[in-house]
């Protein structure tokens, strides 16, 4: 008992230091607007919900499942995106009144596009909710106009316009996964087009080969003749928790006719096995939200292809959280070619008996196998085995981000390594672009695509022309995979660790790393920035002598100082030096922001250097020097701030960095400025403080000597001390410490209490008891950890999982 409560105790603490560790923060931000960022952006008032894309080989056309309508975008300009043709196909008023009497919403009668795929090289074949009464289509690529009468579109799309779905045509076969009836629970994997010899097939649906499951994706892997889908089900295998989701892969070969008696038209090839996507010892990211496929760099064999996935979890103490996973197609295909579950029939229960093979499930060429061999593949689907993520680990995982989009890519860097490079979206509206290195993954960059949640979705990745396109109901929004040219000193751009850039010497600039083929400085794993930019020299550090005159601050005694300092990303940490002279915390006050404040005394007369530290890297942000002003002014003890900095940006700012040695060429433009230009407060922050830089560069460059001058003659007159309220400082630091303590006691007792009162989210029926538990229970239970051996006890460590975050590594230990 003791030791529960230390136990409990110590998870409790760990749990509150862990998602500190795991923060994520993306480097770099752009708001939506930023001119670092340029988006291009399709909308048109007689077009909404642009959310299904269709990208041409070349890159350069963009087709759009839009609301009653299909649209044809050119993207093969820079500055626009074009409408090219637009086919208008809507449900007549007749269709509509029938949809509302059914007692749907109008808004969701319209003419939903949920399937759009090349047919062949003339035709795109498209699907629509059409008014709750899906229906399908042959369009023309090039007049986009319908060749053929309308067919019927059940199986092949869905009735309710937010109920997800996947397609995929290949060989001219559409192969889909999607709700065929109006009310939405008779799920279908099922393949139409088909022509020949050849039939239609679908899905048994006797035995209930899917359980209530949500479509993700489907993948084609022309090496195995196979299509993966992917999607998210209820887990029937774990029936002692009631509605436990499980993430699935399933496979289905497309060589298969069917049977001849068992199983006609009907899958003989269909297997699926659950996706893990789980650390050891912690609650399941069991909810896939999305997955894309990387295919094997060139010359290995596709059985290294991966599968990266963002998952969620179903249980409320992980929400807002998500994970990435990658899965190799080797492991899923030896988990297929394993041992199956076996479905009790009278039971309904499934258990891992083990049984003579009379067929391999998941076989490809069983059409004209015995009706005992298809009997058998017919109730032997859900692989024993499940899939676990490459390393066993998670690739990702973020504590604040929803992820619900992914597209991956690999980049090939300037040392001829190749990085992984995701672009994941957020919920809320952010584009986050995520390198993978050995350390973990790092957030190089955050874009805002839109600014309101958008219930539905897409994101299209244009490999041959660097674009990313993201479809949702406020239109088409394009982002350039990467703007070098953002970071405009070396430092920057090495800090960035994006491995699309690289700092070219030559040049002088930050530049795309494909484009040229010159040594350049770039250091994705370590963001050595003496390394990449200084290989030879040894950067000049201020002495005491040679310290630039830095901006001039002139104030009066016993003024409260505010010094300002811009934050070189979001990843830098601040903090402030004075030549020869400690910065005594009795003296001084650090502000969240990076700012300075503290009182004009005699004593705090002269430099102050604002340095930004950034992985190992300093740099100086900002110089000043203090003087006390020539003129005797009336002593108001008021505060003071600087009346020409500009508003600075807090949390969100994302300035460029100066390095002390300053570019020639931006030299030239800083010295036409040189009153600073008061900057107002607007959308981008960046540009606020780039001028910021530039003014105090000027005056620290040229302005400040002559400045300087001028005060110099009043300064002798102004040596008498006024009161000091150094005394009433330190009593208020002091009081601010106490109140601080309180506050954090406060929330570690509250957080605690929580911790304690919270229950497992559908932990089960607590009238079960554990002795009753069949093999696949046991055997569910040493697989997936998360849940306690007690029934009716997991709060222990579901509040463990809640607390860890998801990389805490704590011991799974029942309390
Ligand atoms: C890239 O960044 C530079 C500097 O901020 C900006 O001028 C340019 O417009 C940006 N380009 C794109 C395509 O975003
Ligand atoms: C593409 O498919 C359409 C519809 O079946 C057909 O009319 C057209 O002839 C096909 N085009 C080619 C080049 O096969
Ligand atoms: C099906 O099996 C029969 C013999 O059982 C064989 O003659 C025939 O060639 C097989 N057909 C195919 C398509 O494999
Ligand atoms: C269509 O767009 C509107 C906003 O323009 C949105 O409220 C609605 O949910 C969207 N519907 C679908 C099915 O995406």
């Amino acid at each position: 008992m003791e030791n529960h409560r230390l136990l409990s105790l110590t998870m409790a603490l760990l749990g509150f230091l862990s998602p500190c560790l795991t923060t994520l923060t993306p480097r770099v931000s752009f708001p939506v607007g930023s001119p670092g960022r340029h988006l291009t952006r399709f909308s048109s008032p007689d077009v909404s919900n642009t959310t299904t894309l269709l990208l041409s080989e070349d890159g350069d056309m963009l087709y759009v499942g839009a609301q009653d309508a299909v649209l044809a975008l050119d993207v093969s300009l820079k500055e626009a995106i074009v409408l090219r043709s637009k086919l208008d196909w809507s449900p007549s008023e007749k269709d509509l009144e029938q949809c509302s009497m059914k007692g749907k919403k109008m808004a969701d009668c319209p003419n939903f596009i949920r399937v759009l795929q090349f047919l062949n090289t003339t035709h795109i074949y498209a699907c629509g909710t059409f008014a709750f009464s899906p229906r399908c289509t042959y369009i023309n690529t090039e007049s986009l106009m319908m060749s053929l009468k309308p067919d019927e579109g059940r199986g092949r799309c869905p009735y309710d316009p937010y109920q997800r779905n996947t397609a995929i045509i290949v060989d001219g076969e559409l192969y889909t996964g999607t709700v065929a009836d109006y009310r939405g629970n008779r799920p279908v994997i099922s393949r139409h087009l088909s022509e020949g010899r050849r039939v239609d097939l679908k899905l048994d649906d006797t035995l209930g080969w899917l359980e209530d499951p949500t479509f993700i994706s489907s993948s084609f892997i022309p090496d195995e003749e196979k299509i993966y889908f992917f999607f998210s089900e209820v887990g029937r295998e774990y029936d002692f928790i009631d509605k436990f989701i499980v993430s699935r892969v399933s496979q289905i070969c497309m060589s298969d006719v069917g049977g001849q008696r068992t199983l006609q038209r009907r899958w003989t090839t269909f297997a699926k096995a659950q996706l893990l996507c789980q650390a050891d010892n912690e609650l399941p990211y069991n909810v896939i939200q999305d997955i894309d496929s990387l295919p094997p760099v060139d010359g290995a064999p596709a059985d290294d292809t991966l599968f990266y996935g963002i998952f969620t979890s179903q249980w409320s103490v992980n929400s807002g959280q998500s994970a990435v996973c990658s899965f190799r197609l080797s492991d899923i295909k030896s988990v297929f070619s394993g041992n199956y579950k076996v479905l009790n029939r009278d039971t309904l229960q499934w258990s891992t008996r083990v049984q003579e093979k009379v067929a391999n499930p998941g076989e490809c060429g069983l059409h004209n196998a015995s009706d005992n061999a298809l009997r058998f593949v017919k109730e032997n689907f859900l692989a024993d085995d499940s899939v676990r993520p490459v390393g066993r680990s998670l690739t990702m995982v973020s504590t604040e981000h929803n992820y619900s989009h992914l597209t991956v890519q690999r980049v090939q860097a300037a040392n001829n390594r190749e990085y992984t490079v995701l672009f994941l979206l957020t919920e809320s509206g952010y584009l986050h672009k995520v390198v993978l290195l050995q350390s973990g993954a790092h957030i190089i960059e955050e874009i805002q695509v839109f600014e309101k949640p958008q219930p539905v979705k897409s994101l299209k990745l244009s490999i041959p022309k660097g674009m990313i396109y993201v479809g949702t109901s406020e239109g088409v929004m394009r982002v350039p995979t990467a703007n070098c040219s953002f970071y405009w000193t070396c430092a920057q751009c090495v800090l960035s660790r994006d491995p699309f850039c690289g700092w070219d010497p030559a040049s002088r600039a930050c530049v795309e790393t494909s484009s040229i083929q010159t040594s350049l400085g770039q250091d994705i794993d370590r963001g050595n920035v003496e390394e990449a930019c200084f290989p030879l020299t040894h950067r000049a550090r201020f002495g005491p002598n040679n310290l630039p005159a830095g901006e001039l601050v002139s104030v009066s005694l016993n003024e409260v100082v505010r010094l300002q300092c811009p934050a070189a990303s979001q990843l830098s940490r601040q903090l402030w030096e004075r030549p020869n002279s400690r910065l005594s915390s009795d003296l001084y006050l650090h502000l969240e922001d990076g700012s300075l404040s503290f009182v004009a005394t005699p004593a705090t007369l002269g430099h102050y250097l604002c340095l930004s530290t950034e992985n190992g890297y300093q740099q100086t942000m900002a110089i000043y020097h203090v003087k006390q002003k020539s003129s005797p002014v009336p002593q108001t003890p008021t505060s003071y701030s600087r009346p020409q900095s500009p508003p600075l940006p807090t949390t969100r700012a994302d300035g460029p960095q100066v390095h002390t040695s300053v570019d020639p060429k931006r030299t030239e433009t800083i010295q036409k400025e040189t009153e600073p230009t008061p900057t107002s407060g607007g959308r981008d922050t960046r540009v606020t403080t780039r001028q910021l830089i530039r003014n105090f560069t000027t005056l620290w460059t040229l302005g400040s000597g002559q400045k300087e001058a001028e005060l110099r003659d009043g300064e002798a007159l102004l040596s008498s001390r006024g009161p000091s309220y150094l005394k009433e400082l330190v009593i208020v630091s002091v009081l601010l410490v106490l109140c601080l303590s309180l506050l954090i006691t406060m929330f570690l007792y509250v957080a605690r209490q929580r911790c304690r009162s919270r229950t497992a989210p559908q932990s089960g029926t607590p009238s079960r008891d554990s002795d009753r538990r069949t093999p696949v229970e046991q055997e569910a239970l040493r697989g997936n950890q998360f849940m306690s051996k007690r029934n009716g006890q997991a709060s222990g460590l579901v509040c463990n999982g809640a607390l860890t975050g998801s990389n805490g590594h704590l011991p799974n230990t029942p309390i």
